[in-house]
């Protein structure tokens, strides 16, 4: 063979090996690679973390892939920036250890500083919440109880198919996060749950919830101060509280909400529909522009509340007009 034919056919082979190995990098990182153990008894946090890390500092858009079978995970803070898009496909069980190695966190799954996120599949994550609602019930100084899964400082995010049961305290919990959809959601929680809320939204801009079942002991969805373009279609909310915007609190320099749509969607066996709560102390946030259509209500205690003396609790302020 010519010299130049066999140099141009390493080349070639060389190339081909780039792109394999490209192919190959881009692939997806499966927690069980990095020691995670479908038993349902081995932490599987700190694999977890590894996937997360080696996915995140990809130069290729790349997948976490949690398989089938059931995964214990303590709580794992997931850290962005990355290089590049991250999916996390989960096909598989999440559940939690006890609560006592758990309720001392703030959140169990949490992502921090992502862009371009998106949580994909059919599997589940099961905080197993019922022995620190216990404690909670019997007010025997009970730790924090952690959110199933939130995202701080997160923007374009997709989550779709989340499946979240028993949450210690918020299923999904949302802060300083810009333009977020979650779709396809079912999470629930028994009725005399304490602080259930299926999604806690502050703080953030465009966010949506479509197509989404919610049952629990608290709010279906609670919209906190600071919370801008937001818009709800096709919920179904119960057992809970119903959607609420607020509580606006009077807390110093309070941000208001803003621009607030909740669309056909269906409220039953729920004590509020929707409803907007406010403190009667002094604030200068406004809850401005919200829009409520095509609601249905089954068996609803106050299907519209606008409570401006919210106080579930003793030595309630007196009424404060500014
Ligand atoms: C919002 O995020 C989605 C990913 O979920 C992305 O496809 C879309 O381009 C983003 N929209 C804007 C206006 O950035
Ligand atoms: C109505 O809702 C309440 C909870 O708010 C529930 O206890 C009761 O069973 C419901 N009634 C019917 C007829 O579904
Ligand atoms: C409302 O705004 C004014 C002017 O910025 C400020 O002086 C006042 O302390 C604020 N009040 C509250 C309750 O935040």
């Amino acid at each position: 063979m010519p010299k130049l034919a066999v140099l141009s056919q390493t080349f070639f082979l060389v190339l081909n090996i780039a792109t394999l190995l490209q192919i190959c990098i881009a692939k997806s990182y499966n927690v069980g690679d990095f020691g995670a153990m479908a038993d349902g008894k081995t932490d599987s946090s700190s694999a977890l973390s590894k996937a997360w890390a080696a996915a995140c500092s990809s130069d290729y858009e790349s997948t976490v892939l949690v398989p089938q079978g059931m995964f214990l995970v303590n709580s794992v803070s997931l850290y962005g920036p990355c290089k590049k898009k991250v999916h996390l496909r989960l096909l598989g069980n999440i559940v939690a250890p006890s609560y006592q190695s758990l309720s001392n966190h703030q959140s169990w799954i949490s992502f921090n500083n992502v862009d371009g996120l998106s949580f994909i599949g059919s599997g589940t994550i099961d905080a197993k919440g019922s022995s620190y609602w216990s404690c909670k019930k019997q007010q025997r100084g009970c730790p924090y109880g952690a959110r199933s899964f939130s995202l701080q400082g997160c923007n374009n995010v997709l989550v779709n198919g989340l499946k979240s049961f028993d949450s210690e305290g918020v299923h999904i919990s949302i802060n300083q996060c810009n333009n977020i959809t979650m779709q396809n959601l079912i999470l629930t929680a028994p009725d005399d749950s304490p602080n259930t809320d299926g999604i806690h939204i502050g703080n953030s801009n465009f966010v949506s919830v479509l197509h989404s079942k919610i049952g629990t002991g608290d709010d279906c969805i609670s919209i906190g101060p600071g919370t801008k373009n937001m818009w709800m279609d096709h919920i179904v909310c119960g057992p809970g509280h119903g959607i609420s915007i607020g509580s606006i609190d009077g807390t110093p320099r309070e941000e208001g909400v803003e621009d607030i749509e909740v669309k056909n969607s269906v409220f039953r066996n729920t004590d509020n529909g929707v409803r907007i709560k406010t403190w009667a102390k002094p604030s200068n946030a406004t809850v401005m522009n919200v829009k409520f259509t095509n609601l249905v209500m089954k068996n609803v205690t106050n299907p519209i509340i606008i409570d401006q003396e919210y106080c579930p609790q003793s030595n309630c302020p007196k009424g404060v007009r500014t």
